[in-house]
């Protein structure tokens, strides 16, 4: 087999590529992107956070953004929680119970890691009211909707409720047993884990089921061979770079969904292969960003998780990630001191 080509990582490229995101529109090709701007914030400055470069976005801009962020906070319950983008309050859609005036748990999480990474100390989050929200969003089977209404429920939720409760260090939001037997039922017949029971096992589902064990300090409720076998699935996603379920194409942002759950199992050492740094960095467009595959457009999203995946390959010039909370080593330590002055 013919060798791939070892390419630069182009730091100054990337830096400039998450930058733009932050400072100018959005391209026209990602327009359906609008409702998610909170989202694309938090994939640019954790990704400016993987580089080392957030210390370098002068205060001004960082207290726009940040202030920008807290007016998506809606603060009624039980709808606490973050908005994903000022475009949802149209003339139509003003007052409490508005539709859409209402908190997304995965903006809420994005919000709250955005807000840590740019320096924000998080006193004007309504942390009682965004947790006792959670509630609401728990369902008897102990999975997680994303919003009060419209949603589906699934793994993705899970994991986000998890890292609200993380952050803000409240798990009262959360019936954790249910959540638990809600994950454990997820396992499927191959080893892998799915976004609900009975549904094909998927990287990005594993990764929320065993980072929502992780940060709640249930990773010891997988059986050995759980764990064994999980680690096996894990490891078998392993082509050029991951793909995220057998049969797909390797995509950059299953470095991380996938080496984030080895990692979370102790089990990151066991890749054997020396092409999955080669195939994300194949996947940079020249223009800076990282794609989901060779030769085609940059995204924010698949440029976080590059930078990320690329960190936990051991990048030396990249910070180093803490996987169960998708953020720098450097933001978690922030966080932990943050939960000191709350006590
Ligand atoms: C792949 O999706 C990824 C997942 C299923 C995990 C998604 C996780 C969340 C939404 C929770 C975390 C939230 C943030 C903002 C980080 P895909 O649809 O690309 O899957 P495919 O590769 O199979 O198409
Ligand atoms: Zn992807």
């Amino acid at each position: 087999m013919e060798a791939m080509p070892r390419l630069e990582f182009e730091r100054d490229l990337h830096k400039k590529f998450l930058n733009r995101f932050l400072h100018a529109r959005i391209p026209s090709y990602l327009a359906n992107l609008d409702t998610n701007r909170a989202v694309i914030m938090f994939f640019c400055v954790a990704g400016l956070d993987v580089l080392s470069e957030i210390q370098n976005i002068d205060v001004e801009c960082k207290e726009q953004m940040i202030n920008w962020l807290y007016s998506l906070q809606v603060d009624s319950e039980p709808y606490s929680g973050f908005q994903g983008s000022s475009t949802l309050n149209t003339a139509e859609n003003q007052g409490i119970d508005a539709p859409y005036k209402w908190g997304h748990i995965a903006t809420t999480y994005s919000a709250l890691l955005a807000l840590l990474i740019l320096g924000d100390d998080l006193s004007k989050i309504k942390k009682d009211k965004i947790i006792s929200s959670l509630k609401a969003l728990q369902l008897p089977d102990g999975s997680f909707k994303a919003a009060i209404e419209g949603t589906e429920n699934d793994m993705r939720f899970v994991f986000c409720a998890a890292c609200i409760s993380y952050i803000l260090n409240d798990w009262s939001g959360i019936d954790l047993e249910r959540m638990v037997d809600f994950i454990l039922k997820s396992i499927s017949y191959d080893g892998g884990i799915g976004q609900g029971p009975s549904l094909e096992s998927h990287c990005g589902s594993t990764f929320c089921a065993l980072a929502s064990l992780a940060l709640s300090n249930n990773l010891n409720r997988l059986s050995i061979s759980q764990t064994r076998n999980l680690k096996r699935w894990l490891l078998f996603r392993l082509e050029t770079g991951f793909n995220g379920r057998p049969n797909k194409p390797t995509d950059t942002c299953y470095s991380f969904w996938t080496g984030g759950s080895l990692q979370i199992l102790n089990a990151y050492q066991f890749i054997e292969s020396d092409e999955n740094p080669s195939f994300v960095l194949m996947t940079q467009d020249k223009y800076g960003g990282f794609a989901k595959w060779v030769n085609s457009a940059a995204d924010p999203m698949h440029t976080y998780f590059g930078l990320a995946g690329l960190s936990l390959m051991g990048f030396s010039d990249l910070t180093e990630m803490s996987p169960a909370l998708n953020c720098t080593k450097r933001t978690l330590e922030r966080l932990k001191t943050l939960h000191a002055q709350w006590t």
